[in-house]
């Protein structure tokens, strides 16, 4: 699924961070690493998201300088050039990195420098969405918001994300109010682990616009209806759910039936370092599951156009794009 062209709304950079990366910056930052690269690689086996997100911020430790965060984002575009990303909304968690003392300047310069020459680099335009801890005080987060604000981060949206049960999102409602008073996108992780109520206090309470995951919202009939009707998208990624154990196998994923329902269904690689894909093998992983048309991988290709923030002038050469894929394709 490499030349469909694709535009991805669920991608946590930090979840992009390879383990050869990892050594190579523990070699440059003077880090010795208590395991070698195949005892690395034999964690990487999830009961659940906190069993992920345990690795997921401990193998952050490596990540430390501006240029060690423009590495990072680089290596997750070239390898979405090659998946035929053309335009990425990138989550960054900044409380993954100022909890252990790297400054909020140096992880926003970093990532942004290279973010912005996407277009002419990579063939990737790109943007990007600050995601907070859930699992942190819900104080910690507005005041990184405020800093973010302060120092005119590059930001297109805000977005809630880390472990769920126990962390709704009615508990960061002042965050996202200064979000949206700031005229800042809003997105959330819910549905994921956590409840159909957690989604309902998601775009009631947040006023997201767009549902990371959303999967179980299945649960909730009335729910699937708002979704539908409101034409609110949901970024599903079906790897992830299989690797976190949200569904058993791949060919147990909800997607025929979320599209059957009329959900605004988007593809997704949430944390492709540990998920065992990127964007394209995300599609191939469904494609073959469900033996989907081309007509249904333009439609998926498609909702994420219509899912972004892109203006409508940037909207329209990608729907074309993707038309002109589909028409190369049989009937
Ligand atoms: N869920 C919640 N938090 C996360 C994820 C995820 O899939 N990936 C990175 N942070
Ligand atoms: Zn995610």
């Amino acid at each position: 699924m490499r030349t469909l062209p694709k535009v991805e709304l669920h991608i946590h950079l930090e979840g992009t961070l390879e383990p050869e990366l990892i050594f190579e910056l523990a070699a440059r930052n003077g880090i010795q690493l208590p395991y070698d690269l195949d005892e690395l690689r034999r964690r990487y086996e999830f009961t659940d998201l906190q069993s992920f997100l345990d690795l997921y911020y401990a193998n952050l430790s490596v990540v430390l300088t501006e240029q060690d965060f423009a590495d990072l984002t680089r290596a997750y575009l070239r390898r979405a050039r090659d998946a035929g990303v053309r335009h990425v909304e990138l989550f960054l968690d900044p409380q993954a990195h100022t909890s252990r003392g790297v400054p909020l300047a140096t992880c926003i310069n970093g990532v942004s420098e290279v973010l912005k020459n996407s277009e002419s680099e990579f063939g990737i335009s790109s943007s990007l969405i600050a995601t907070f801890l859930r699992d942190r005080p819900a104080e910690e987060a507005l005041a990184v918001l405020a800093e973010l604000i302060e120092m005119d981060a590059p930001l297109v949206g805000v977005g809630l994300d880390s472990a769920e049960v126990g962390h709704p999102p009615a508990d960061f409602v002042d965050v996202f109010d200064l979000a949206r008073a700031t005229g800042l996108q809003c997105v959330a992780h819910a549905g994921e682990e956590g409840p159909p109520e957690y989604v309902w206090q998601a775009l009631e309470l947040l006023g997201v616009s767009r549902v990371d995951h959303g999967i179980r919202s299945l649960e909730d009939p009335k729910l699937v209806d708002y979704l539908v009707s409101n034409g609110i998208p949901l970024t599903v990624c079906p790897l992830s759910n299989v690797r976190l154990r949200v569904v058993d196998t791949i060919a147990d994923h909800p997607l025929p039936e979320m599209l059957e329902r009329g959900l605004c269904v988007t593809i997704n690689s949430d944390d492709p370092a540990y998920f065992g894909g990127y964007v394209d093998d995300n599609y191939t992983a469904v494609q073959d599951a469900f033996n989907l048309s081309a007509d249904q991988l333009a439609t998926l290709a498609r909702n994420a156009v219509s899912a972004s923030f892109l203006p409508a002038d940037r909207r329209a050469p990608l729907i074309a794009e993707i038309e002109e894929w589909r028409a190369a394709r049989p009937m």
